[in-house]
C-alpha cells in the first residue's frame, strides 16, 4: 500500500490566512507533501489564487476577480482579515506558488475554480505554467467542474486529475474512469472500505477533504487512502510518523 500524502488545504490555512505565501510557507515548514490552491483568471488573465470568485472575504478589498488586472487585486491586504501579522500578505498568482516549490518535492494540487464564473481557456494556462516549471509528473489538476478536467486530459493526458464532489454518488469509479480522471476527491465523511475497495479495483486514487482532526486521518490512511486535504497538515504529518 502508497504511503498516504498529506496536501496543506489552502496552504496551513489553519494557521496562515488561506491560499497566500505565508500560507503556502507554513506547509512546507510542516513537512506537507503537498499544497492544495485555488485558481480563478484576472481581467487580463492571470492566474490568481484565491478561493472565491471575489476578493471580499479573504483581502480588504472587493469587486470580481474576472473585472479586475493583477495590479487592481494586489493593491489590497490579503491576511489582515485572518491576523494583522500577516497583513502585508497579497493575493498569489500562480506563479509565485510555483516558484517556491519548484526546487523542493512538494506535491500540488492545483482546484481550477470554474463554476460560479467560466474562465474560458484556464486549463491550458495552467497545464502551460505547470510545464514551464517541468512539474507535470507533481501536480494534479482537480475541479468540482468536471469539464475543466476532461479538457485538461484533452491538453495533457499525462498530467493527472482529480474529480471533487461532495457526497452521494453511486459506484463513483465508473463515472472517474468515464471522465478519464485519475482520482476521486470526495468529502471524507462516508468513505468506508468498500468506497475504497471499488475505487482500487478501478485503479482510481482517493484523495478526501477537509480532513483536520488525527483520528479521521489515522482512519482514513489505515483504509489506504491516496491523499487527506486538511487545514492542519502538521496533524497529518505527526499522524503519518505514528503509523
Ligand atoms: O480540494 C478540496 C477542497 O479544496 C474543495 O473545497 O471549497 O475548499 O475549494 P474548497
Ligand atoms: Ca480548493
Amino acid at each position: 500500500m502508497k504511503r498516504t500524502h498529506i496536501f496543506a488545504h489552502r496552504g496551513a490555512s489553519g494557521y496562515a490566512p488561506e491560499n497566500t505565501m505565508a500560507a503556502f510557507q507554513k506547509a512546507l515548514e510542516m513537512g506537507a507533501d503537498g499544497i492544495e490552491l485555488d485558481v480563478h483568471l484576472s481581467k487580463d488573465g492571470r492566474l490568481i489564487v484565491c478561493h472565491d470568485e471575489t476578493l471580499q472575504r479573504t483581502t480588504n478589498g472587493m469587486g470580481w476577480i474576472k473585472d479586475m488586472t493583477l495590479e487592481e487585486i494586489r493593491q489590497y491586504d490579503g491576511g489582515s482579515w485572518f491576523s494583522e501579522e500577516y497583513q502585508r500578505e497579497k493575493v498569489p498568482v500562480l506563479e509565485e506558488v510555483l516558484d517556491l516549490i519548484q526546487s523542493t518535492k512538494t506535491l500540488l494540487n492545483v482546484e481550477i475554480k470554474n463554476g460560479i464564473v467560466i474562465y474560458p481557456g484556464i486549463e491550458r494556462k495552467v497545464i502551460n505554467l505547470i510545464r514551464r516549471y517541468a512539474l507535470e509528473e507533481r501536480t494534479i489538476i482537480s475541479s468540482f467542474y468536471h469539464y475543466s478536467l476532461v479538457e485538461s486530459k484533452r491538453i495533457d493526458p499525462f498530467i493527472k486529475t482529480g474529480a471533487l464532489y461532495v457526497a452521494g454518488w453511486l459506484e463513483p469509479w465508473e463515472y472517474a474512469r468515464k471522465i478519464q480522471a485519475d482520482a476521486l476527491h470526495p468529502i471524507y465523511h462516508n468513505i468506508d472500505l468498500a468506497f475504497v475497495e471499488g475505487c482500487r479495483s478501478y485503479g482510481i486514487d482517493i484523495n478526501t477533504y477537509t480532513v483536520n482532526e488525527e483520528a479521521d486521518m489515522a482512519r482514513l490512511a489505515g483504509m489506504g487512502v491516496a491523499g487527506i486535504i486538511t487545514n492542519h497538515p502538521d496533524r497529518g504529518v505527526s499522524m503519518m510518523n505514528q503509523l
